[in-house]
């Protein structure tokens, strides 16, 4: 059984992308940050679909923690499915927060580079000696780092992101030799929880996104997931360093 380490899976494109890789036959290591609850309803939705799903703590604003990380990884993948590796990893975890260049804090820039990028950077270079041959990394990047997600207030938010896509082609260049497959995903705007439930407390904003986007609706977090399973699927076998905008056409 092929199996997938999600980070930030108790809500959101997280979430979705751990039920539709477990839909897909998949083993799901998920991970979460304060929302133990919403953890346990990923692994919930997977076991009552037949999958199987554990679900651990992470604060990927800590790297120092990562390698007892790795630990609790190792002993999962032993007790659950009986491996010592595991093939798919979903750099999915992150917040927004956003202000203009001019405001924009020492303090935001450090935490937005702890989470988004130091983060993912280090993460993957702890987990990498459990990461299967011919496995697959998805990193999940932002539109905003692209012409046609720009908005005013993210230049530190979207430059970690833009790091991140930069990694990923590094990391698909470096990693091939061991068929490691490392593409990234830049999401349009997405309804979940992000920016403090941004969503809900301002619901207005959700014709405005529409409007701007040629499939005239916004973006929902399976058409963020179901991408991702496939992406780390054997269809996705013959892609590579490659950042996929999945926005429906933001701004088109
Ligand atoms: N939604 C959008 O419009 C959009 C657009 C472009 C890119 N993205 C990116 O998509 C990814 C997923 O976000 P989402 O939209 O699905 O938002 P979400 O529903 O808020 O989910 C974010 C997930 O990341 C986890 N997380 C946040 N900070 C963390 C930390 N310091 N350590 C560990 N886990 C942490 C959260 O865990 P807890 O809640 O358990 O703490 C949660 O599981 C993010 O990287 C985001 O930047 C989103």
């Amino acid at each position: 059984m092929r199996i997938a380490l999600v980070t930030g899976a108790s809500s959101g494109i997280g979430q979705s992308a751990a039920v539709q890789l477990a839909r897909r036959g998949t083993g799901v290591i998920l991970t979460y940050g304060a929302n133990k609850a919403g953890a346990q309803d990923t692994v919930s939705a997977i076991e009552a679909a037949g999958g199987t799903a554990v679900a651990l703590p992470l604060d990927l604003g800590e790297a120092g923690a990562f390698p007892a990380f790795r630990e609790a990884v190792t002993a999962a993948l032993r007790e659950q499915w009986g491996r010592d590796s595991f093939d798919v990893l979903v750099n999915n975890a992150g917040f927004a927060e956003s202000a203009l260049f001019a405001e924009t804090t020492e303090e935001l820039f450090d935490r937005l580079h702890r989470v988004l990028f130091k983060g993912p950077y280090f993460l993957t270079q702890t987990l990498l000696p459990l990461l299967a041959d011919h496995g697959a990394i998805i990193n999940i990047g932002s539109n905003s780092a692209l012409n046609s997600g720009m908005e005013p207030g993210y230049s530190a938010y979207a430059s970690m992101k833009g790091a991140l896509t930069v990694l990923s082609r590094y990391l698909a260049k470096e990693l091939s030799p061991r068929g490691i497959r490392v593409n990234s995903i830049s999401p349009g705007a997405t309804r979940t929880r992000l920016g403090d439930n941004a969503f809900e407390r301002f619901p207005e904003v959700v014709p405005m996104i529409a409007a701007r986007t040629a499939l005239g609706r916004v973006g929902e977090p399976d058409d963020i997931g179901m991408m991702i399973a496939v992406l780390a699927s054997e269809e996705g076998r013959w892609l590579t360093a490659q950042d996929l905008e999945i926005a429906g056409g933001y701004n088109l």
